[in-house]
């Protein structure tokens, strides 16, 4: 039976159904608030607005839990890969052997990108940002492989296609970027394996694919694959519900991620830490800073819009971080920093008082860099990691019979209406 809130507003009561999700998930129903009583809610960078119902990932902010499609992100992180991780995103389910291994090869067959895209590649200029590469060129993806059936068939090929390529294309873009040779994938390599081949063998050099290095890249994008309707996501709906194609939706979704509050903050952590770093910065200092009001300084890594207390993903991302470097052998004076900065961040009363722990960007660039992943290309990572949750999310608003066109409203606080003035009445102003 449907349960109501009721509101009372300028004297009249009405009553807003109360949707109900899992695990305590609740909200209520506005849609009906403008129609009967002329109000709209106002929630600038919607905190308190669900724009969706959606079935694929539950986070609990205060409890600090995540769980794609019902399965806890330690589960998956400890036994999954992230190509089954994609697969059960996408799908729903985890897949069979069979159902994986026909993924795999899919994978394999289509991990190819169209040698003409080498081109576009070769005349980017030197130093631009592989973010910007990466947007334009999953959008370029829409006029090579224009064919985009409404089948589950040919749903399936396009999202294995993304999935495949875009890895591809992240390794080619920091060859070309490098002036070295393109490195093609392997067939008899898996996801994970064929990308650090792409982007480490040479032929001078042949590159040794270490199986912890494959096994922390899978934990790596197992813990980037999805995360409800974060800014990249709720822009990837947002685009797609005007009818616009994948390819160009994930190219907005790759877009948004690449700011700094979001998906850039991995690149900005160890900015952060290297200036710390070859500055000789107190930690102290730092944090003074980041508790000035006066000060935009913020730290970086620190902080989330749900979590208000230590994000999941991060837990997993220290201890795989540590785990590789202790493998590597790999001495990171950053992670001293960083380790620091927690510790006296996280006993601090404004970061206690804020609500303020690490996120899921504050250990893994000190875990890229030491495999060997150049900074510029951190966030590439991340949306690599991430395709599945757009993927994911692009096909739910896509078939959710209650989905629109994305079109949030506003209160207007401009001029009450005036009259055009001819050019030649106009006051002269100053110059
Ligand atoms: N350092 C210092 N103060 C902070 C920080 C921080 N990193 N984050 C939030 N605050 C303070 C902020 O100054 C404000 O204080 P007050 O209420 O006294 O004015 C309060 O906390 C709330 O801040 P907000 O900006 O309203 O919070 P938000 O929910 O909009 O911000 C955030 C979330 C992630 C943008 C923010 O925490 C931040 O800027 N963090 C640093 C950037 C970062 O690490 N981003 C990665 C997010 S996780 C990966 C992903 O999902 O993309």
């Amino acid at each position: 039976m449907t349960k109501y809130a009721k509101l009372t507003i300028d004297g009249k009561e009405i009553e807003l159904p109360i949707i109900e999700g899992v695990d305590g998930d609740k909200g209520i129903d506005i849609r009906l608030l403008r129609q009967k009583t002329g109000f709209i809610t106002y929630d600038p960078g919607y905190g308190n607005t669900g724009s969706c119902k959606s079935a694929i990932t539950y986070m609990d902010g205060e409890r600090g839990i995540l769980r794609y499609r019902g399965i806890p992100i330690e589960d998956l992180a400890e036994h999954s890969s992230f190509v089954e991780t994609s697969y059960l995103l996408i799908n729903g389910e985890l897949p069979t052997r069979d159902e994986l291994n026909r993924t795999s090869v899919q994978l394999n067959d289509h991990s190819l990108v169209h040698e003409d895209m080498q081109n576009f590649y070769q005349h980017f200029p030197r130093g631009s940002h592989p973010m910007g590469i990466l947007s334009a060129m999953v959008n370029a993806l829409r006029s090579f492989y224009p064919e985009l059936l409404n089948t589950d068939e040919g749903f399936e090929q396009t999202f294995l296609r993304l999935l495949s390529k875009v890895r591809t294309m992240a390794a080619l873009s920091y060859k070309i970027s490098r002036g070295h040779r393109v490195e093609y994938p392997r067939p008899d390599y898996t996801y994970c394996a064929n990308f650090l081949n792409m982007m480490f063998n040479t032929p001078v050099k042949p590159y040794m694919v270490r199986k912890e290095l494959v096994r922390a890249l899978n934990v790596f994008w197992i813990l980037h694959a999805d995360h409800e309707q974060n800014c990249s996501t709720a822009v990837v709906r947002s685009v797609g519900s005007a009818q616009t194609n994948i390819y160009a939706s994930i190219s907005a979704g790759v877009s948004a991620l690449w700011g700094y509050l979001h998906g850039g903050a991995n690149q900005a952590v160890i900015q952060m830490l290297s200036e710390i770093h070859e500055k000789g910065v107190k930690i102290e200092d730092v944090i003074k800073r980041a508790k000035d009001k006066n000060d935009p300084f913020r730290l970086m890594g620190f902080g989330h819009r749900v979590y208000k207390t230590y994000d999941p993903r991060a837990k997993i991302m220290k201890k795989n971080c540590h785990e590789v470097l202790n493998r590597l052998n790999y001495q990171d004076p950053l992670l001293d920093i960083a380790l620091e900065l927690e510790q006296i961040a996280t006993s601090d009363p404004y970061f206690n008082d804020h609500n303020l722990y690490p996120n899921v960007d504050f250990y893994s660039g000190i875990m890229l860099r030491a495999m060997g992943i150049p900074t510029n290309m951190f966030t590439v990572m991340f949306a690599i990691g991430r395709l599945p949750g757009w993927i994911a999310q692009w096909r739910e608003n896509m078939t959710d019979p209650e989905q629109r066109l994305a079109r949030p409203r506003q209160v207007y606080t401009g001029y009450a209406p005036r009259p055009y003035i001819p050019i030649e009445d106009r006051e002269p102003v100053e110059c």
